[in-house]
């Protein structure tokens, strides 16, 4: 019997893993730049705090949860998304009662059963800030600020917020109707998933994808008519931070977002040369969810980047990192006397925090030189019979092909030295 990864999951290998984890690094940089604190949540949830959070006519809970009932008959979800389970952490923790706004964010495996793609996957990795306790739309704007920052690093600054207000349970029916109303006599020109929309949520009808769809929705325009005093008034004081900022965005009033916690702000971030699945990052705000988790009223606003696809858009874009991982030294050594010497040498080595290795596969002299620099080794050393009998080691730079002898005794001293030498230079 031959095993695979499961469909839409797949292993992580060396040479790959080292790329994550530079993004990873730039994650808790950025993080801790803007003053959010790491928060880890568990992988799976109770069912029903997705099905309330996230809503219940949304692609996400009628079609992609990992749902299954734990030994005691306990309906369990494998979480989709961050914001639901931080929302439930915030509430649980009463960091409610912590000074406000209380920012965090997360790194992390989500899971969503979707028809696996180039960039979609059943198990992918989000990078996600939250932040609770504030409406300032100063706040909106720092988290698509963190979002554009943290692209830029990355070297995908080109990418910009498509940023768009879906009003508040106040406002929002109106707009609500006035789609309704507008798409009225075109409905058998959607596509079948808008149709089924029409009726249960017809502002997602505004981001598909589908072409004639699209044409469509252009009759429909923006909500800023219909939007109530107070949610204008966000908008137009987001647009003054963002612009304060120095955040490059565009206004798209298409930009609606498929979770149904969201109020007022949304916004998306797509890359180019990935393919149809470019969203990088997306988020907004959600005035309502700590309510809806059973906490006291409290706003909130985040963003969460898909990994994966980052990692994706990188390469598209020359971006990825030329990570060049080396081995500080490699000891070549012949005979089990010398092996002794070589396996303490890498030891002490070691100790000293320099990168050491050795061979383990019984090879040839000459095959452990080859197999020293494909490990990439910036220096060698050789412990042959004529060395160990005189106490020395040979110490070869690989780099520039010179040997040259030290005394066995002071080896660790001398190549940790050299190895600070040329990382200097
Ligand atoms: P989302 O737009 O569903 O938002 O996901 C955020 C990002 O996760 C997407 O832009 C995409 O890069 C990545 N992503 C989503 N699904 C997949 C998949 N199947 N395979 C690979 N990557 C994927 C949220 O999840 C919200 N919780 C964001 C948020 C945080 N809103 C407020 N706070």
């Amino acid at each position: 019997m031959k095993y695979s990864a499961p469909k839409g999951t797949r292993d992580v290998l060396p040479g790959e893993t080292e790329k994550w984890r530079y993004i990873e690094e730039r994650i808790h940089r950025i993080c801790e730049l803007y003053g959010y604190k790491e928060i880890r949540t568990p992988l799976f949830e109770q069912t029903e705090l997705f099905v309330r959070g996230i809503g219940e006519v949304t692609d996400i809970v009628e079609k992609e949860m990992y749902t299954f009932l734990d030994k005691g008959s306990r309906s369990m979800t494998l979480r989709p998304e961050g914001t639901a389970p931080v929302a439930r952490a915030f509430v649980e923790h009463k960091l409610f009662g912590e000074a406000q706004p209380v920012k965090l964010y997360y790194v992390g495996p989500m899971f969503r059963y979707e028809r696996p793609q180039a960039g979609r996957f059943r198990q992918f990795s989000q990078f996600g800030v939250e932040a609770f306790g504030s409406k300032d739309p100063a706040l909106d704007a720092e988290v698509i600020g963190l979002a554009y920052d943290f692209f830029d690093s990355l070297g995908l600054g080109q990418s910009q917020a498509r940023v768009n207000t879906i009003g508040c349970p106040e406002c929002r029916p109106r707009y609500r109707d006035h789609i309704k109303r507008v798409l009225s006599e075109k409905l058998g020109e959607l596509c079948p998933d808008c149709r089924s929309r029409y009726g249960r949520n017809p502002m997602r009808i505004l981001d598909c994808k589908n072409e004639s769809c699209r044409a469509i929705v252009n009759d429909v325009g923006s909500i800023e008519p219909f939007l109530c005093e107070e949610c204008s008034a966000h908008f137009a004081l987001l647009k003054e931070y963002l612009d304060a900022l120095s955040v490059p965005y565009t206004i798209d009033p298409r930009i609606v977002r498929g979770f149904d916690y969201y109020t007022r702000t949304v916004f998306e971030f797509t890359a180019g040369g990935i393919g149809a699945q470019d969203a990088i990052g997306g988020g907004g705000r959600y005035d309502g969810l700590i309510e809806s988790c059973g906490g006291p009223p409290t706003p909130g606003v985040g963003f969460a980047a898909g990994i994966d696809r980052l990692l994706l858009a990188m390469e598209a874009n020359g971006a990825a990192p030329n990570l060049n991982i080396r081995l500080g030294c490699f000891i070549v050594a012949l005979g089990q006397e010398s092996k002794v010497q070589s396996a303490k040498l890498v030891a002490s080595l070691r100790r000293r925090g320099v990168s050491a290795d050795m061979d383990y596969m019984e090879r040839s002299m000459r095959a452990q030189m080859k197999h020293a620099s494909r490990c990439g080794a910036r220096f060698v050393a050789i412990i042959g019979q004529d060395e160990l009998a005189a106490g020395v080691v040979q110490l070869r730079d690989m780099d520039r092909g010179e040997q040259w002898p030290v005394p066995l005794s002071e080896a660790v001293d001398r190549i940790s030295e050299c190895l600070m030498s040329a990382s200097r230079k």
